[in-house]
């Protein structure tokens, strides 16, 4: 079982590192890219760059970053027959995580399974900005109103529909394991260190790297904390050590 985990995310600490290329211009991106190609292990194309640059960015990521994954992160959400048109063509790309929102249930989320080829679906539960006044606020306030709730809910929708993960906060990720056990890929941003603040962040549900892995997440998503950073690479390098912190951690304490 252990070994079917390492085989999915990657020996390395640094490997189960994500970083967004969120910004709107490709010659920026590509020199992330560069730059952090030996220090992360997945590269995160998200809707501005996608929306800035098109397809074509993926192959650009791929001749500059061969070895690393590559993680199109567009969140899918629209009606079942156009989702699933939308996964077939993305499965030409060459990508190896997608996201699809899960909120729209089972009848949604199945067919994708058929059309996903050689990615990984990843269903996003409740977004880490959200907070549980915005659920309120958006009508979904009974019972289930705590994040964690719904975040449960919608992890078990989507494995029950054949999804190989879910995205979710480092607050939830212990209980997802915990019920939907191990090999089940959870992947977490909203990922803050000790002793940085991000202007102006929007990010609400937030832990650190070590909290994180600790919790159980597979992979983390690390964007400002290193974007911003004055040394970007030796900030990744720092991130992978605490991953190693952590997973010692988990062996120390058998956390398995
Ligand atoms: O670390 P930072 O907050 O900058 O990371 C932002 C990135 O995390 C964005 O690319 C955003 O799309 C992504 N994100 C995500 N799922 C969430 C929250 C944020 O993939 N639930």
């Amino acid at each position: 079982m252990a070994e079917e985990r390492l085989k999915q995310r990657g020996h390395r600490p640094f490997e189960r590192i994500i970083f967004p290329l969120d910004m709107p211009d490709h010659d920026e991106a590509i020199r992330y890219v560069g730059l952090l190609k030996d220090r992360v292990g997945v590269f995160k194309v998200g809707l501005e760059l996608f929306v800035a640059c098109g397809p074509q960015i993926i192959k650009r990521i791929q001749d500059e970053a061969p070895r690393q994954k590559i993680f199109l992160d567009i969140k899918f959400h629209d009606i079942p027959e156009t989702m699933k048109r939308a996964l077939r063509v993305c499965s030409t790309l060459g990508v190896d995580f997608v996201t699809v929102h899960c909120s729209e249930g089972t009848r949604a989320l199945e067919p994708l399974v058929e059309e996903k080829g050689g990615m990984k679906i990843l269903g996003v539960t409740v977004l880490t900005s959200t907070s549980k006044d915005d659920l309120k606020e958006v009508g979904i306030d009974i019972e289930i109103s705590e994040p964690e709730k719904l975040v449960l809910k919608r992890a078990e929708l989507a494995k029950r529909a054949g999804l190989d993960g879910i995205v979710c906060s480092g607050l939830e990720v212990a209980r997802v394991k915990e019920k939907l056990g191990e090999e089940f890929l959870a992947i977490t941003p909203g990922i803050r260190l000790l002793d940085s603040t991000i202007p102006q962040d929007d990010q609400i549900r937030i832990v650190t790297p070590f909290d994180a892995v600790v919790n159980g997440a597979d992979y983390i998503v690390v964007g400002r904390p290193i974007r911003d950073a004055e040394d970007p690479q030796e900030t990744a390098s720092l991130i992978a050590e605490e991953i190693q912190k952590a997973e010692d951690y988990r062996i120390t304490h058998k956390i398995h």
